[in-house]
């Protein structure tokens, strides 16, 4: 069966300006994210991989180009329903997992929920379903600091899905991880792709993880080059 894209993106371009004077970190990136796959990204150092991940997680606007989230063309939406897309259909993964060290994991993993608007019974019962999917049911009711770098960074994935998205962006998520973790994290986000159609871009400096990717996308200069 073919899949319509879950993403789209059209010759976006992107710069930043200091002082007036604008440096172009996005050329012309063209890319399609197709549900149930797992797609890296990778490139040397400042080529614009972050840059393009918070375009597409909606959390900026590009010079011009074009987004289209579930065939919707989220750059003519208003920031309210910006908001509401990128709460409801994406989840972020970041390199430093960014878990609040005051509240435990189970308040932690249950927070966009909240943020949603259910209520604290509801929240906790799908955090609590979330964690035993990723075997971390026992630690529920420890705080972040408690845990292994692995489970802190399984924590933020586990917060990242909570409310069922269809696209987990995640910026360098094993970057902070030795490669056993590194391959536990990536087959916690390679099972989500497969068992529950989730589609994962995954910007990673680590080709190993990167060539088990369903695609590889490689980027250079703020182009992608294939
Ligand atoms: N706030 C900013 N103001 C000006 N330039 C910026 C800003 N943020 C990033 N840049 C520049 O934009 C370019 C792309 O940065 P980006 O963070 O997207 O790179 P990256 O590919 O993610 O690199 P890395 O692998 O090091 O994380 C870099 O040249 C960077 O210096
Ligand atoms: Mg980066």
């Amino acid at each position: 069966m073919k899949h319509s894209p879950l993403l789209q993106a059209k010759n976006l371009r992107y710069s930043f300006n200091e002082a007036g004077i604008p440096t172009h970190v996005l050329k012309d990136v063209s890319m399609e994210l197709l549900p149930g796959e797992i797609t890296s990204i990778v490139g040397p150092s400042g080529c614009g991989k972050s840059t393009l991940l918070y375009l597409l997680g909606l959390l900026d606007r590009p010079d011009s180009g074009d987004i289209f989230l579930h065939e919707k063309d989220v750059l003519k939406c208003d920031d309210q329903t910006r908001t509401v897309l990128r709460n409801h259909k994406l989840g972020f993964v970041f390199q430093f997992h960014f878990l609040i060290k005051e509240l435990s994991v189970l308040d932690n993993v249950a927070l966009p929920m909240r943020k949603a608007g259910h209520s604290a019974t509801t929240s906790h019962k799908k955090a609590r379903n979330v964690l035993d999917k990723f075997g971390l049911l026992d630690k529920a009711s420890r705080f972040p600091h408690k845990l292994s770098g692995g489970e802190q960074q399984r924590v933020a994935i586990a917060r990242a899905i909570i409310n069922s998205p269809s696209l987990i962006l995640a910026d360098e998520p094993t970057g902070n991880l030795d490669s056993e973790n590194s391959k536990i994290v990536y087959s916690v986000l390679s099972k989500l792709a497969t068992e529950e159609n989730i589609s994962v871009l995954l910007v990673t400096h680590n080709i190993e993880l990167a060539q088990s990717c369903n695609r590889v996308i490689r980027m250079r200069d703020g182009r992608i080059i294939e």
